[in-house]
């Protein structure tokens, strides 16, 4: 498996055990206040990751590229910089609105350098370095 779609799996299966003990933490109490925090963590980092990590594994060639590379740590940090900040909202900390907003902004440029990678040409065979 190339190392950016097994690194995708790995990011991915933690927030899941975070998204996992939001969601079990609201069913117990009773309070559903953080939905939108474990909605979040759950779609955009176990879900959305998995199906990122799923088409590198997919596209090997893509997934070598520097932008593929990038586009992991764009994404990956929007992530794990939204679902905290989501969390903290919702408990009530107004004062990480503005966090949760340019986290949200920085998610969806690392969508949109993926929709740049799905849409670039495979590399030629030519092109790929020697076996
Ligand atoms: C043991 C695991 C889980 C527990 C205990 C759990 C618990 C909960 C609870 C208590 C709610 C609030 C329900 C409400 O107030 O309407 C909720 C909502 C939700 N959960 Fe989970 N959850 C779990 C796993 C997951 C996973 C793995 C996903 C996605 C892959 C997920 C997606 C959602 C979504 C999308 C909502 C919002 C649904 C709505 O808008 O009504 N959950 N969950
Ligand atoms: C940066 C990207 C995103 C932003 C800024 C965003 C924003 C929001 C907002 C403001 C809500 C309403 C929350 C509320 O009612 O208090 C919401 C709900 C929801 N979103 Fe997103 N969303 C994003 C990405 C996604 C993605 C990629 C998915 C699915 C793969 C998703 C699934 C949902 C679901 C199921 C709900 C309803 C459950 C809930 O209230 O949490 N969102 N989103």
């Amino acid at each position: 498996m190339p190392h950016i779609a097994s690194l995708y799996f790995k990011t991915a299966i933690v927030i899941l055990i975070i998204g996992i003990a939001m969601g079990l933490q609201m069913a117990i109490s009773g309070n559903h206040n953080v939905i939108a925090a474990h909605t979040h963590a759950n779609l955009l980092g176990w879900v959305t990751m998995a199906i990122f990590g799923g088409y590198y594994a997919l596209n090997p060639s893509k997934a070598e590229s520097k932008l593929a590379q990038l586009q992991y740590w764009v994404y990956t940090a929007g992530v794990v910089v939204m679902v905290p900040s989501l969390y903290l909202l919702y408990l009530g900390y107004t004062a990480f609105e503005p966090l949760t907003a340019i986290s949200s902004l920085v998610i969806l440029l690392g969508v949109l350098m993926f929709a740049v990678i799905v849409y670039s040409r495979e590399p030629s065979p030519r092109a790929l370095p020697a076996e």
